[in-house]
């Protein structure tokens, strides 16, 4: 039995509210989002938010982080991929490429460390697609896209992207986040 009026005792785990409780219980696929900026530079970013929005066409939605350099790149080139992660090896490509590439994001860096720009594609095998963007040998699959809209959705952007290209790389499923054991809800 629990007595759920009872105040949480000092130091017990902090208490998660109801909809962010419920909200945790969706379930993701792990992606990687391929893009490059206008002067040609290539980054890639870790995120779950991705699904398929229409048949004819064919859309998908991508919600971004307002201040991700990916974002930024994708508005300047109206392109981008998006890369499956294979349940097998996704978590070595997701491990490396789960940091902000522009470490002014990462809280209590110093003012020179805050200008550093991690280039996370360093240890990857990709190739780059005739859009511009990377794609990742090691994925389970990958499409491409042109940037259709942009809607503002609180803290993150949603991308709509006409999917150009894709394919399926390897036999196999997608990483998903219950796996990966990280989390991007709530
Ligand atoms: C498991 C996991 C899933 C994530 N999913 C998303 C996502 O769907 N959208 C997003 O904007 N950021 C997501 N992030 C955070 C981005 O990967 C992170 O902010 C990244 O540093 C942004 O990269 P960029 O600034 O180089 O573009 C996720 C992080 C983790 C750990």
């Amino acid at each position: 039995m629990t007595y759920p009026n009872l105040p949480p005792l000092p130091g017990s785990p902090r208490e998660i509210p109801g909809p962010e409780q419920a909200m945790l219980k969706l379930s993701y696929g792990v992606h990687v989002i391929g893009s490059r900026s206008g002067d040609g530079e290539l980054n890639a970013m870790l995120a779950d938010w991705v699904m398929q929005v229409s048949f004819t066409p064919r859309l998908v939605a991508v919600a971004i982080e307002n201040d991700a350099r990916t974002l930024r790149f994708i508005r300047q080139t109206m392109v981008f991929s998006v890369n499956l992660l294979h349940e097998k090896d996704g978590m070595e490509i997701a491990r490396a490429v789960v940091m902000p590439s522009e470490a002014r994001k990462i809280r209590g860096r110093s003012e020179d460390m805050a200008s550093q720009v991690i280039d996370k594609l360093a240890g990857i095998a990709y190739g780059v697609h005739d859009n511009g963007c990377p794609v990742l040998d090691r994925s389970l699959g990958w499409f491409t896209c042109d940037a259709q809209a942009f809607h503002t959705a609180g803290d993150h952007t949603i991308v709509i992207g006409a999917v150009t290209d894709g394919d399926v790389l390897r036999p196999g499923e997608m990483l998903i986040e219950r796996e990966l054991g990280w989390e991007y809800a709530g």
